[in-house]
C-alpha cells in the first residue's frame, strides 16, 4: 500500500549539506502494524513527515496504493486517508474538544466520549474543554491521537504516542492500538521506544542515522535487545555497541 523508493531528504545550511534521511526503501502492506524505532535524531519523525507530505523528498519516490504521491500536498494525502499524529501536536485555538473530534471525523459517525476513553482520558472532564485552555502536553497529545482515531483512515502514523503520558493512560492507549489493529483494515505506523507497543508489531523497522538499519519481527528484535548494550551511543561509545 505504501512504497518508499530510495527516498532521501537533505538540508542545506551554513555548514553545508546534511542527509537526514538517506536512500530509504520500504514497503508497508495493508492491515499491518509497523513499529519504527531507533536512536533519537535518527530520522524517524522526518520519515513520517515525508510520508504525510509535510516535507518533500530531495530525491526518490513515494507511492500510495500505486499512486505517485511524492509531491502531493498534505491536504490531498489527507483525502487519500493518510493521517499523522505529531510528536508535538499543534494547538488549535477557538474550538473545544468535542468540536475538534467531530471536525476530524467528517462524515464518519463517532462517539467522542468513547474516543477520549480510548486514549485514557476521563471523557466527561475533557469533552467541553477549550483546546487552548492550558491543556498539558500529555493531554494535548492524547486529544490529538483521539482525533486521528476519529478519522476514517487507511494509513495512520503516530509519532511517539507514549510521550508525556502516564502509565495508566499508556496502558489504555496500547490496548486501543491493539484493538484498531485487530478490528480495522487500517495500516498503522507507530514511532515508539516502548516495548509494550513493540509487542503489537507485525514488523519492527529500525532507523538509525537516516537509514533503515534493520527490518525484523518483534521476537527477534526484542530478543536481540537484551543481548545488546542499550546506552545508545553508537560507534563512538567506548563500549562499542550501537542501540
Ligand atoms: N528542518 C530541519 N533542518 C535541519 N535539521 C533537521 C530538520 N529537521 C530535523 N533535523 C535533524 O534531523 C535529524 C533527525 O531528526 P528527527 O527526524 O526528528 O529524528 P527522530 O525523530 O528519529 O528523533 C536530527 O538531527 C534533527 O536535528
Ligand atoms: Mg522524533
Amino acid at each position: 500500500m505504501l512504497e518508499l523508493k530510495n527516498v532521501s531528504w537533505t538540508v542545506e545550511d551554513n555548514h553545508g549539506r546534511t542527509d537526514i534521511v538517506k536512500n530509504v526503501s520500504l514497503t508497508l502492506h495493508d492491515h499491518k502494524l509497523y513499529v519504527v524505532t531507533g536512536p533519537n535524531g535518527g530520522g524517524k519523525s522526518t520519515l513520517a513527515k515525508l510520508v504525510m507530505g509535510l516535507i518533500a523528498p530531495s530525491s526518490g519516490q513515494i507511492l500510495f496504493d500505486g499512486v505517485d504521491i511524492t509531491h502531493m500536498p498534505i491536504t490531498e494525502r489527507a483525502k487519500l486517508q493518510i493521517g499523522y499524529a505529531f510528536q508535538t501536536p499543534p494547538v488549535f485555538k477557538g474550538i473545544n474538544v468535542r468540536e475538534l473530534l467531530t471536525l476530524a471525523a467528517g462524515e464518519k459517525e463517532i462517539n467522542p466520549m468513547q474516543l477520549l476513553f480510548d486514549v485514557g482520558l476521563c471523557a466527561g472532564e475533557y469533552i467541553n474543554r477549550e483546546m487552548d485552555s492550558g491543556l498539558s502536553g500529555g493531554e494535548l497529545k492524547r486529544i490529538e491521537i483521539a482525533s486521528i482515531l476519529a478519522r476514517d483512515l487507511k494509513l495512520a502514523l503516530f509519532d511517539e504516542p507514549e510521550a508525556g503520558i502516564d502509565l495508566w493512560s499508556f496502558q489504555r492507549l496500547a490496548e486501543t492500538f491493539d484493538k484498531m489493529h485487530r478490528q480495522s483494515d487500517m495500516t498503522l505506523m507507530i514511532i515508539s521506544h516502548q516495548e509494550r507497543i513493540m509487542h503489537l508489531a507485525d514488523e519492527i523497522i529500525v532507523i538509525d542515522s537516516g537509514e533503515v538499519r534493520e527490518i525484523t519481527d518483534k521476537n527477534t528484535f526484542l530478543g536481540s535487545l537484551t543481548l545488546k548494550d542499550s546506552c545508545g551511543c553508537g560507534e563512538t561509545c567506548e563500549r562499542g555497541v550501537s542501540f
